[in-house]
């Protein structure tokens, strides 16, 4: 599975980036705002740094939600680095766009995916990939990773080559479901990622293994 990650913060892409194990990036125009990044020209600057940072695609998401909109700021948001996928939101006018997208060879990530019935439209029209949004279907109380399911069962019934894309992680459980579920990426907050690392057993392990270590070189040079 890929882990992208799910920010527009530098700092936190160059650290997910610095981990090794990182596959791309995701990010949308809330967390575009959260990082303070207003105006057009300072948000495709700030996507042409997250371009250089990373070795994989990074999302970028239009703004518009009419058909030729959508064209206009495609064409404007792919000029900025070969990585740039097209972010489109699942509406009409948004599979009409990703299909012309698609034969245009550009790379799309359908967005705000809540059901299977949504991403098989998104697959049918072409896109690259598709972003179900799992923690906010939770937040719902319905199972989010129940659609991942549904996604992945379709999409190998008919040899779709769209990715799953499971955004809307909250936490390092939701990681490990999505592998298990079969998502081709997960996108991520940089804190699911870290806390994947962590199991209190793997911290008392390494005590006991350096405190024996320790003791032993002691015991050595007393004898020596
Ligand atoms: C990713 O592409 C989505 O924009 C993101 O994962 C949404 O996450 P949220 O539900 O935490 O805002």
């Amino acid at each position: 599975m890929k882990f992208f990650i799910d920010t527009a913060n530098l700092a936190q892409i160059k650290e997910a980036q610095e981990l090794g194990v990182l596959d791309g990036v995701t990010t949308n125009p809330s967390l575009m705002a959260k990082e303070g990044i207003v105006g057009k020209q300072n948000i495709m600057d700030h996507y042409r740094k997250i371009c250089e940072i990373v070795t994989g695609d990074v999302s970028a998401e239009v703004i518009s939600t009419n058909y030729d909109g959508m064209l206009k700021e495609a064409a404007e948001l792919v000029k900025i680095h070969p990585r740039i996928v097209v972010k489109i939101p699942m509406i009409k006018d948004g599979v009409k766009a990703i299909k012309y997208l698609h034969g245009e060879g550009v790379k799309v990530n359908c967005t705000l995916i809540f059901t299977a019935g949504q991403a098989l439209l998104a697959a049918k029209a072409g896109a690259a990939y598709v972003s179900p949004f799992i923690g906010r279907l939770d937040d719902i109380a319905t199972d989010g990773m129940e659609l991942i399911a549904q996604i992945r069962l379709i999409f190998d019934n008919y040899n779709y080559k769209c990715e799953i894309l499971a955004a809307s992680i909250r936490h390092p459980v939701h990681i490990v479901k999505c592998a298990e579920y079969g998502a081709d990426v997960a996108t991520c907050p940089l804190s699911s990622i870290m806390a994947l690392l962590k199991h209190p057993l793997t911290d008392i392990g390494l005590e006991k293994f350096l405190a024996d270590y320790h003791a032993s070189q002691k015991a050595e040079k007393v004898k020596s």
